[in-house]
């Protein structure tokens, strides 16, 4: 036999071909089942993943399964069939016997000013706890906590799993970006939902979060789902949805999974930009952050202490983690984690100790005071609106692997309830060209709502959502 060139190519891609026919007859049929809105087998929702996995079903079939499921939904049990078999196409976080019960992480559907994480899992590691915390970056109008923390020079996110069990032994806590091994099934589904219009879909969330999660090997894990203007889901009815979605298929999984529903109309903190959030978040592991910040992180805090049986409950747990913002140790945690993760000893020392923020990080080259026009109360400030305006001053990226500008941003000097005198200034904004845009000075002057009397007090947090809920 004479052996062309061609047929060596048809020899080695002969397995590819093989696997793909093999697959051929069983995928088109599985399409068929959900488009018609039928309910699929156990095994037929494990070979879809698998094969997503592998790489041996074809991107327009991933599609179109995606987008059935998107259409059609999924009952529970398909969905936690579907995040064991995203889980289990990749690797697990091993721990040691001796961090049974204590490691903890938290994860939130996105926000706007939503700098939790960098204050929580320091604080949590001063309670005692291992928090391998596995975050994300920021997508559309939302944050995203590795770009936050990219601020810091030298500050590293990619972390190999040897280095994250280090981290964890030495300091307790990190905050590192997903690695190759984690959960390659979402790797590839989230890309080509990205592109398909399905991100919105309960089941395929709950398997996306609740999969990265659980290769983390957690006891507890508490979620904050957000609703309102600017949160993905913009109904508390929606949010209770994928709350109680993800926290049945988390303990199902073996997770003591908990869920807050919290408000995401306002901007959460003072400041939204990435080094901007960090100063924020350092100066609430100094115990002066503002109060709705400080609520998130207690709460959240204290139901993760009360899950793993730390304490009492989680009324306790809230106090443990008040006790720790104010005596310094959660910072303490946050610098040692900070020189672990790449930061030199001295300019973590300089930023948590000093509060040298400029001196640390990048100032942005320019700030605007933006006033008011009449006197009142501040009744809200739209999250959504002034997101926008950041993301096209270069805060977010409109798409994966756009790089971001950590110096720009924007510090609200007059919270929700605030009074104002005509002339005062309400805002101050942080940017890079000469002059503020005026269809950004028009934008964030209409996201601003002030009335003549004080606005009834904002509950942030709604419900909280257990499997014994
Ligand atoms: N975050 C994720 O990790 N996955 C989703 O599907 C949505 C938000």
């Amino acid at each position: 036999m004479i052996i062309t060139s061609t047929t060596r190519r048809v020899a080695l891609i002969w397995p590819y071909f093989a696997t793909l026919m093999a697959a051929a007859p069983q995928i088109p049929e599985i399409i068929r089942i959900k488009r018609d809105g039928g309910v699929l087998k156990d095994a037929d929702i494990e070979f879809f993943v698998q094969g997503v996995a592998k790489g041996t079903i074809q991107e327009s079939q991933i599609g179109a399964m995606l987008m059935a499921i998107r259409l059609q939904g999924m009952n529970a049990s398909e969905t936690a069939v579907l995040t064991r078999a995203m889980l289990s196409s990749g690797e697990r976080l091993p721990w040691p016997k001796e961090w049974h019960g204590l490691v903890v992480d938290k994860h939130s559907t996105g926000g706007v000013g939503d700098k939790v994480s960098l204050s929580l899992a320091p604080a949590l590691a001063a309670c005692g706890c291992k928090v391998p915390m596995i975050s994300g970056r920021g997508l559309a109008h939302t944050g995203g906590t590795l770009d936050k923390l990219e601020s810091i020079p030298g500050f590293c996110v990619q972390q190999s799993q040897q280095q994250i069990l280090h981290i964890l032994e030495t300091v307790g806590c990190c905050i590192v970006g997903q690695t190759e091994s984690l959960v390659p099934a979402d790797r590839v589904l989230y890309g080509i939902r990205d592109v398909t219009s399905t991100v919105d879909s309960i089941p395929l969330v709950t398997g996306s979060i609740i999969s990265k999660k659980a290769c983390e090997n957690l006891s507890a894990l508490v979620l904050d789902v957000k609703f309102g203007k600017a949160a993905f889901y913009k109904s508390e009815a929606s949010a209770r949805e994928l709350a109680i979605s993800m926290v049945e298929v988390g303990t199902q999984c073996g997770i003591r999974t908990i869920a807050v529903l919290s408000k995401m109309d306002n901007p959460i903190g003072l400041r939204v930009g990435n080094s901007l959030e960090v100063m924020e978040s350092v100066e609430c592991m100094q115990g002066k952050g503002p109060a709705d910040l400080v609520q998130l992180v207690t709460k959240q805090g204290g139901l993760l202490l009360n899950a793993i049986g730390k304490v009492g409950s989680a009324e306790e747990g809230e106090e443990q983690i008040r006790s720790v913002l104010l005596d310094g140790s959660a910072l303490a945690k946050f610098e040692a984690m900070l020189t672990a993760q790449g930061v030199e000893a001295g300019v973590a020392r300089r930023l948590c100790r000093d509060s040298d923020f400029s001196g640390t990080m990048k100032p942005a080259k320019y700030s605007t005071y933006l006033s008011v026009d009449q006197d009142g109360f501040v009744q809200s400030i739209d999250a959504m609106a002034l997101a926008i305006v950041l993301q096209k001053l270069g805060v977010g990226r409109s798409q994966v692997g756009d790089p971001v500008n950590h110096s720009v941003g924007v510090q609200i000097l007059a919270p929700v309830g605030h009074r104002l005198t005509r002339g005062e200034k309400w805002i101050r904004v942080f940017h890079e060209e000469a002059e503020l845009a005026g269809e950004h000075v028009a934008a964030l002057q209409e996201s601003l709502d002030i009335g003549p009397v004080p606005c009834a007090p904002i509950t942030l947090i709604t419900d909280i959502i257990s499997a014994s809920s």
